[in-house]
């Protein structure tokens, strides 16, 4: 049984459906030990709540987009206390640094909503969009010191289509986040993803 720590900023829609499957059995072999968020509103934290698991709000700098520092130690320290084998980004909008990393070699997971390489960083749809992209998606990937840089786990396309907003193409994005998250975290649960350099293979 391996053990998620799952961190989110904002709505949770990932998170809830990791959840889902995990209780449904669509998920086997994990089990979420903490949902911890920087944003003490944050509707993943909240929904956690609400499913019985345990939900913490843990601080971080107002002005940064990173974790550092204290904080950072804090969030090791939570993340250890409860036994997490895998720390799950969820819609974290903070970059993790190497203290963190070292913490949990090769152990921490992102979700991005574009299909990496290209368009890292934020808002990745509306990068999609903006710069008239005709595929757009998701990639799950290893966490390393780069930005949206770590080994890719999992990718999914969508078709950009000529009538979208930032809003209907992130929503494709997010229904093929929903099916791929539940899938890689299956496969770090049977053990089946081995890393060599940047290449990552499933042995599923
Ligand atoms: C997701 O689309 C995820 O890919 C994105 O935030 C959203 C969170 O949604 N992550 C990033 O942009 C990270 N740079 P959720 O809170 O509903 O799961």
């Amino acid at each position: 049984m391996i053990r998620l720590g799952v961190l989110g900023s904002g709505h949770g829609t990932n998170f809830e459906e990791i959840a889902q499957c995990i209780m449904d059995g669509r998920i086997k072999g994990a089990e979420i030990a903490v949902v911890i968020s920087d944003v003490e509103d944050a509707p993943i934290l909240r929904k956690a709540a609400r499913m019985g698991l345990q939900a913490v709000y843990l601080p971080a700098d107002d002005y940064k987009t990173k974790l550092e520092g204290p904080q950072e130690d804090e969030y090791i320290r939570v993340l250890k206390a409860n036994k997490v084998d895998y720390v799950i980004l969820a819609g974290f909008m903070r970059m993790i640094k190497a203290n963190f990393l070292k913490a949990f070699r090769m152990k921490v997971v992102n979700i991005h909503p574009a299909l990496l390489p290209a368009f890292p960083g934020l808002e990745s749809w509306k990068q999609a969009l903006d710069y008239g992209a005709k595929l757009a998606g998701c990639t799950i990937h290893f966490v390393d010191a780069g930005m949206d840089s770590g080994p890719i786990i999992a990718q999914a396309a969508v078709h950009v289509m000529s009538d979208d907003t930032p809003e209907t193409l992130h929503a494709r994005i997010q229904e093929q986040e929903h099916v791929w998250f539940p899938k890689v975290i299956n496969w770090l649960a049977a053990g089946a993803v081995k890393v060599r350099g940047r290449k990552v293979m499933i042995k599923a």
